[in-house]
């Protein structure tokens, strides 16, 4: 495996560059804007294709690298699926599997320190997020925190991972790099606390003043910007209700570009053809299935995903591929479901 700590100095953040082999997929976790062409070479040195960058939760310290990567390398934008982000394209939830090429984390919802804070966990280590931190646990006293919840989130779940497991967090402020269960369940002040309202009085009692770049960065990482709003602009999107209309017409052809679990949970629209995400370049380059379906006369490809910002790329990836009769569903599946679309199961 392909594993990289990275370091943001201003922020104190690690993001974390995984891979299960050179000249494979990539996916990186909690990137910083910043530090965002340094990612961006290392994954060039190594030989890597970013697939997926995701954030652990909502952050007030630094403006996420999600956006500039998505528009960099057109990966897919990942967070919880509680998130209030825009820019993100998937969303997960608890007990889900984080999936790249040779890769599989555990989704663990881990609320608390926000009320969108996730862990992911592999065999051997797990990325903690501002849940557990070092000798330390994230904050709970804005964005929805909560004491109560993190207890559980802490005790209920992260602490139940095996002791060797290697702690890997979001921040470190002391220089620490790696941590283990049995380590923090030992030695993390925060965790000898006997109750839940123990640990609730102790965290409710920090006094901790708000991060420098809160009023900057909560806001930024919130409204990153969308894809769809261009490719609307150039009408190259449908909305959900004239989606609706060319279903099952003769030279109308959907595209699901969405992963099996999210097909599985939110169902599909009857008749696409699964397309996922990641082959598309493939699909429809000279030879692909896309591009040779796109050549039939008037037929007319329609891309979906989750929420409009996969099939956003993909209508931009296919159309400078010189597939002109490519569309997309503006708002995904999410507003195809609002306009009382049918979806199977
Ligand atoms: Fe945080």
């Amino acid at each position: 495996m392909i594993f990289r700590q990275l370091f943001d100095q201003v922020s104190s953040t690690y993001s974390y560059l995984l891979a299960s082999r050179r000249g494979g997929e990539a996916l990186i976790i909690d990137p910083v804007l910043e530090k965002v062409d340094r990612y961006l070479q290392l994954v060039r040195e190594l030989d890597l294709k970013l697939v997926k960058a995701v954030d652990t939760h909502l952050h007030a310290d630094h403006i996420t690298g999600l956006g500039a990567l998505r528009d960099k390398t057109h990966c897919i934008t990942v967070m919880g699926e509680q998130t209030k982000a825009d820019v993100v394209s998937m969303r997960l939830a608890d007990n889900d599997r984080l999936t790249i090429e040779g890769l599989s984390l555990d989704v663990i919802y881990t609320p608390g320190h926000t009320d969108d804070s996730y862990s992911f966990a592999m065999a051997d280590r797990v990325f903690t997020g501002d849940t557990l931190l070092i000798r330390g646990t994230g904050r709970t006293d804005f964005q929805n925190g909560d004491p109560r919840a993190q207890f559980e989130s802490l005790f209920g779940r992260l602490l139940k991972l095996p002791d060797s497991t290697l702690v890997y967090p979001a921040h470190d402020y002391k220089g620490d790099t790696v941590s283990t269960i049995g380590e923090e369940r030992a030695y993390n002040p925060r965790l000898q606390v006997k109750s839940v309202e123990e640990y609730a009085d102790l965290m409710n009692n920090l006094k901790l003043a708000d991060p420098k770049m809160m009023d900057v960065a909560v806001p930024a990482n919130m409204h990153v910007g969308l894809n769809q709003d261009e490719i609307a602009h150039r009408g190259w999107a449908v909305t959900a209700e004239q989606a609706l209309r060319l279903v099952g017409q003769p030279d109308v052809m959907l595209i699901d570009l969405r992963e099996d679990t999210e097909r599985a949970r939110y169902g599909v629209i009857l008749g696409s053809l699964h397309v996922p995400y990641p082959s598309l370049h493939e699909s429809v380059s000279v030879g692909g299935m896309l591009h040779e379906l796109a050549k039939l006369p008037h037929k007319r490809l329609l891309f979906y995903c989750a929420f409009g910002e996969r099939s956003a790329m993909a209508v931009q990836e296919a159309r400078d591929a010189g597939l002109n009769s490519a569309y997309h569903i503006q708002g995904g599946i999410n507003a195809w479901k609002k306009a009382s679309g049918p979806l199977a199961h």
